[in-house]
């Protein structure tokens, strides 16, 4: 099959096009690298020993969509681009409003003026707000509590109204819970330039010693240990949550939304603990306050994606915290 990947060198973009390469597909990337780099595209092609069509651009850039719908006889399309930083989306609303909904309308447009309406979407657990009840199901009310989030559950809304309006669309909305890990060979992860907002990033940055310390968010939540449990899922299983998710939207006519986690959740300090172990390095830490907006625990319900899917993801904590680390041990070199 012929995927069109937007924002096909981000975090798990590039992971994803790493595994349909590897299953035999063809992959067109679309990418402004806003948050990325061409580099990124000659890794994919390094490690998967196969091309890659790449186009450099906006997603909202509608003539220049036309033109990769018109050149290439796209039969999927996974939609990934986007802006990700919840704290950013708190102070710049617009920006988050204008980029994920801009896009993504000129996406979905596009799509239809060339009637490719099989499509499979990046969202987020983030739309179950805080849960009423865990695991999280994804029959769950919904509800965000950032702009980041609201763009999710706002483009979930639109591709929902889509679907009914013309049922001919064939749509897997994907609840990504949190992704960690890098691929095995080393040669792309999560390096983010900035001070990292989420857990691991920073984890590997202290444990290279770019920061000092590690802050861990409050130890007084209802939880195990204190700090709070998330479900972590290596990137490269979520990447294969994805070949499934295509492999459903080509023989399934419908629209659905689909749990991508492992069902297991841990704390901040099982995580920097285990980190430490397969690592055999120190990670500093100290207890501060809790940040704002922050749940206690949330961890998926797996089930409904193993049942319509067949995913399940099948890495532990160790092999995520392993290659998060090598990523950056190689990247150094
Ligand atoms: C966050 C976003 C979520 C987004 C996801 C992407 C919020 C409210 N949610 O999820 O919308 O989809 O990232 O992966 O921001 N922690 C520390 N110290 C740190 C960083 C984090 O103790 O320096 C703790 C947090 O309090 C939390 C856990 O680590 O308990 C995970 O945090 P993080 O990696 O930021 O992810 P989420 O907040 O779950």
């Amino acid at each position: 099959m012929k995927v069109l990947v937007t924002g096909g060198t981000g975090f798990i973009g590039s992971h994803t096009c790493c595994v349909l390469l590897e299953e035999g597909h063809e992959v067109v990337v679309i990418d402004n690298f806003s948050n990325s780099s061409k580099e990124v595209a000659e890794k994919i092609k390094e490690i998967s020993d196969r091309n890659i069509t790449l186009y450099e651009g906006d997603v909202a850039d509608k003539d220049l969509l036309r033109g990769i719908f018109a050149n290439e006889k796209i039969d999927v399309v996974i939609h990934f681009a986007a802006y990700k930083a919840v704290g950013e989306s708190v102070k710049l609303p617009l920006k988050y409003y204008r980029n994920n909904l801009g896009n993504t309308l000129s996406l979905l447009e596009v799509m239809d003026e060339y009637n490719c309406k099989r499509l499979v979407f990046s969202s987020s657990a983030t739309v179950y707000g805080t849960p009423e009840a865990l695991p999280i199901k994804e029959s769950f009310p919904l509800s965000t509590t950032n702009p980041y989030g609201t763009t999710k559950l706002m483009i979930e809304q639109i591709l929902k109204d889509l679907a009914k309006a013309d049922p001919t669309w064939s749509i897997a909305i994907l609840r990504y819970f949190n992704p960690i890990g890098a691929h095995p060979s080393g040669l792309i992860g999560e390096n983010p330039n900035d001070i990292p907002n989420n857990l691991m990033p920073y984890i590997v940055k202290v444990a290279n010693k770019e920061l000092e310390i590690l802050s861990i968010f409050g130890d007084d939540y209802d939880t195990k240990d204190g700090t709070g449990v998330r479900d972590y899922i290596h990137v490269m299983d979520l990447a294969k949550g994805h070949l499934k998710a295509i492999e459903k939207v080509m023989k399934e006519t419908k629209i659905d939304c689909y749990n991508l986690g492992t069902g297991e959740g841990y704390s901040v300090l099982e995580l920097v603990e285990t980190f430490k172990k397969v690592n055999n390095i120190d990670v500093p830490y100290q207890i501060v306050s809790r940040r704002p907006g922050d749940i206690a625990a949330c961890y998926a319900d797996p089930s409904y994606a193993l049942e319509e899917l067949g995913f399940k993801a099948e890495k532990g904590i160790e092999e995520m915290c392993k290659d998060a680390y090598n990523f950056i041990i190689k990247n150094k070199e």
